[in-house]
Order: C-alpha cells, then structure tokens, then sequence
C-alpha cells in the first residue's frame, strides 16, 4: 500500500535532493541578479579611487555612471550569450555534466570581482560580471530543464515553479548579506560579490551524486539501461515500466518531428503567432521594470527620502518571495492569462503611484512611505504573473520539435531587454527624475493590451489544441505542422498541458 503511494506522487528523498541540486542554479542567477544593488557607493568609490591612483585624476560623475551602469548591464549581455548556448551545450554533454561545466564559469567570475580591489581594477569586476551573466544565462534555461525532466508528470508544473522561487530566494539573500553591517561595508563588498563560488562549489559536489537525466539517457543517447537504473533510484521503486514505455514513444515522435530552425519559427505562418506571443510576454517581464527595482531600488527609496533605503529594499526582496509562493498556489486555479493581465495591471496602478510619491516627496515627506508600499505593490503585482509566467509559458505554447528553438529566441529576447533596463535606467533617472517610471506604465499598458487581445488561456489544454488554434488563427489549418505538434503520450494525466499541474 505504501509502495504504492510511493510510485504514484514518484517523490522520494533523493528526487527532492536532485531538485535541490538543480534549484542552486536559479539561486545564482537571483544572487548576482540582486547582489549588485547595495554596493553602489562602494563600486562608485572603486573607480573613483582606481582612477585617481592610475591617472592622478578623477574620473567625472558622468564617466563613473557610464561605468558602473556598464557593471550592471553588462551581466545581461552574458545571460544572452549563455541563454542562446544552453541547447547546444546540452546537446553535447548531457543535462548534468553541462551543470557542472558551467560553474568554471562562477569560480572564474566570482574570482575576477573578489581579487579586484586587491589588483586595483575595475576591469576585473566588469569582466567577472559578464561572466557570471554567462553563468546565470545557461542556469536560466539547464534548471527548468533538468527539473521538468525528472519530474513525475503529474508535479511537472509545481517543480518548474521552483525555478522563479529560487531566484527571488537568491535575490532576498544577496540583499540581505548587502547589509553594510554585514558583507556591505567598504572592506568587505568584494567578498559580497565572490560568495557566489560556495554555492558553486556546493552544487559541484553534489552533483557527483545526481544521475544524468533519464529522458535524456533514453531520448537523446538510447541507453534504456541506464535510464532506467536512474528512474528506479529517482521514484524509489524497480516498477518504472510506464515511464520507460513513455519515454519512448515520446522518442519515437520526436524522430519524427523535424528540427525547427530559427528562422522557419519566422517564416512559418502556424508558428509566427506563438513566437510573437512569447517574445512579447518575455520582453512584458522585462519592459515592467522589474529590475528597475532590483538593481536600483536603494537610490529610487533614496531620492524618495527612505532614511534606511537598504532596509525597504529588502523589505521588496521578502515581498517579492512571499508572492512568488502566492502565485505557485494561484496559477493553476485563475490561469495563465488572468493572472497575467492582472500583475500587468497591478503594477501599471504601482508605478503611478511611485510615480506621485517621488514627484511629490520633497512638499509632503510622509509620500516616502507610500513610496515604499507602492515599490512592494510593484514587486506583489509582478510576481502574480510577470514573474514566473513567461518562463513556463513557451513550453506550453510549443510542441517538441520548434520549442528548443523558441525557447532560444525567447530567453535571448528576456535577456536583450533585461540589458537595456539595467543599461538605460540610471540616465534615464538622471533625465526624468520623479518621471522615470512613466515609460514602464506605458509599457505596461501596452502589453496589457496585447495579452487581452492575444494570449490565449493555455491553462488544462492539450498542446494539439493550442497549437491548432494558432493554425486555425493563421487561416490555414492545412499549414498546421501535423508532425510538430502534440507530441503527448495518451493518458489522462499527460494530456494536460504539463508543465504547471
Ligand atoms: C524573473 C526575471 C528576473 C528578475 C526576477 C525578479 O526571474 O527574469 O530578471 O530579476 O524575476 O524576481
């Protein structure tokens, strides 16, 4: 009777412990995501200092800005490099092995920006964060995947969640250990910035005890003994016929299925409206000016009068996760599209409101604290559905064979945007003050309106009917790509849309 309790939720220790391996990854992408926040002065002062040391002279204001806005930004133009390589190399190595490979890259980067003020270089932080982008890109894409590959069906949803709740996890700690009375102050930033080798140094070791992803041994490499030596450990139980079974029908389709290039995802008319559908909802997580927040949040509670800026910030961190939690619960009862629409909205009314507490701060000082509940409103509102939507949603929008190529557009398209953010925002603060968060309220209205007019609910459908929809929508159904599409083994628990159960 146990057993079979066992074999039917599929969730033993060593499962959990193989999530937990994986999830490290989405840490490090919201440790150095947030970490860079805090620091500011500090990072302002270092090229202050190395500058005068080199050349006898300061650089300008200007100069510093453009410098330390470039050690921000430049950790996206990594996680566009890393995200548009997370297929090839996993193609090559194996989900696992690609894991342990890409934390050369964390030890590289974190070693650059930990032994830079020692070196007296600035350089060294700039390259070690665009290393560390690297990093994080691959892991944005080699955790959901290695996740959704060891999940039981039935729990596929709930394990890609994971994913966001460790990054906004990263995110709170990196804030947290930004405190000046802890990693934060003027002797210690550099080891702030470092401390993302011991996580990788963690998941190193314990990844010497995960197994290669079964679909991936059975699927990609045709090792069925091997498959299903690591299933029986993962679900705790020699019986794993059904799954193998599956495995390989899922194999056999995906055989049949041609690869779907990049460019034929354009060319395709069945496929331009789920591209378009995902790179839009990507560039709407990014175009909010989540990160806005994230990476500038103590000088906007700064110019809002916040006394304690560092505080508030990490106030936005905590609320961030608590809502992340919220939407895990949420996103299979009110649906993709609902909750999407009203994260976009929740948080088109936030930056309105951020928008009158700044302008108005220096007349009324008490605005400071709605400044600062309209900031948490902005961070509850994004994760409802801008947060962890767009990450799931293009699996679900795709069948087998053109989702590796869409997911590569639509990660790169996250991270371009996630760029120009972290690149423009602080000239555009300097230029708009009080008025910066006016372009995201546009931008919010925008895509709220684009997610009323085209999203669909993908919430409890089969991927046949989505992607049939797209054809019909296309007006021609004799172009739907028979072969691409619904790839499902026909049973009641996989017919749902799988990745949120
Ligand atoms: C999402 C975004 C990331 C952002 C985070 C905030 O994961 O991709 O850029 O910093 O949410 O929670």
């Amino acid at each position: 009777m146990e057993k079979m309790e066992v074999k039917k939720k599929g969730v033993t220790g060593y499962l959990l412990y193989c999530v937990a391996t994986a999830v490290i990854g989405s840490l490090q992408f919201g440790y150095n995501t947030g970490v860079i926040n805090a620091p500011e002065q500090k990072l302002r002062m270092f090229f202050r200092n190395v500058s005068m040391e080199r050349d006898g002279e300061s650089f300008s204001n200007d100069t510093i800005t453009l410098l330390w806005s470039f050690a921000v930004a430049i950790f996206s133009i990594g996680g566009m490099a890393g995200s548009l390589s997370v297929g090839i190399m996993v193609d090559k190595f194996g989900r696992r092995k690609s894991m342990l490979l890409a934390n050369v890259l964390a030890l590289l980067g974190g070693g650059l920006m930990g032994l830079s003020s020692l070196c007296k270089s600035f350089e060294m932080i700039i390259f070690g964060r665009l290393v560390i982008g690297v990093f994080c890109g691959l892991f944005t894409g080699l955790t959901p995947m290695y996740l959704g590959e060891l999940a039981p069906t039935h729990l596929r949803g709930a394990f890609g969640t994971l994913h966001q709740l460790g990054v906004v996890i990263g995110i709170l700690v990196a804030q947290i250990f930004g405190l000046e009375s802890l990693l934060g102050s003027d002797l210690m930033w550099p080891l702030l910035l470092a401390l993302t080798i011991f996580p990788a140094l963690g998941q190193v070791i314990m990844l010497i005890f995960c197994p290669e992803s079964p679909r991936y041994l059975l699927i990609s490499l045709n090792k069925e003994e091997e498959a299903h030596k690591a299933l029986v450990r993962l679900r705790g139980c020699e019986d794993v016929r059904d799954e193998i079974q599956e495995m390989k029908e899922e194999g056999m389709k995906m055989a049949m299925e041609k690869k779907v290039t990049i460019a034929e995802l354009f060319r395709s008319p069945a496929y331009r409206q789920p591209i378009l559908i995902a790179i839009v909802l990507q560039l709407s997580q990014q175009l909010s000016g989540i990160n806005a927040v994230f990476y500038y949040s103590t000088s906007i509670f700064q110019s809002a009068g916040v006394k304690q800026p560092i505080y508030a910030t990490i106030g936005a961190g905590v609320v961030n996760t608590l809502f992340t939690v919220v939407s895990l619960f949420l996103v299979e009862r009110a649906g993709r599209r609902t909750l999407h629409l009203i994260g976009l909205a929740g948080m088109a009314v936030s930056a309105l409101l951020i928008t009158i507490s700044l302008s108005l701060v220096t007349q009324y000082t008490s605005l400071s604290y709605m400044a600062i509940v309209a900031v948490f409103a902005f961070v509850a509102s994004f994760e409802m559905g801008p947060g962890p939507i767009p990450w799931f949603i293009v699996a679900e929008l795709f069948s087998q064979g053109p989702r590796p190529a869409a997911m590569a557009v639509s990660g790169c398209s996250n991270w371009t945007a996630n760029f120009l953010v972290g690149l423009c925002f602080p000239k555009l603060e300097e230029l708009l003050k009080s008025y910066v968060f006016i372009i995201f309220l546009i931008f919010l209205i925008i895509f709220f309106v684009f997610t009323y007019f085209k999203v669909p609910e993908t919430k409890g459908r089969t991927f046949d009917d989505i992607t049939q929809g797209f054809a019909r929508n296309s007006g021609n159904p004799a172009q739907s790509p028979p072969s691409s599409v619904v790839t499902l083994p026909v049973s009641p628990t996989t017919e749902k849309v799988p990745m949120v159960e």
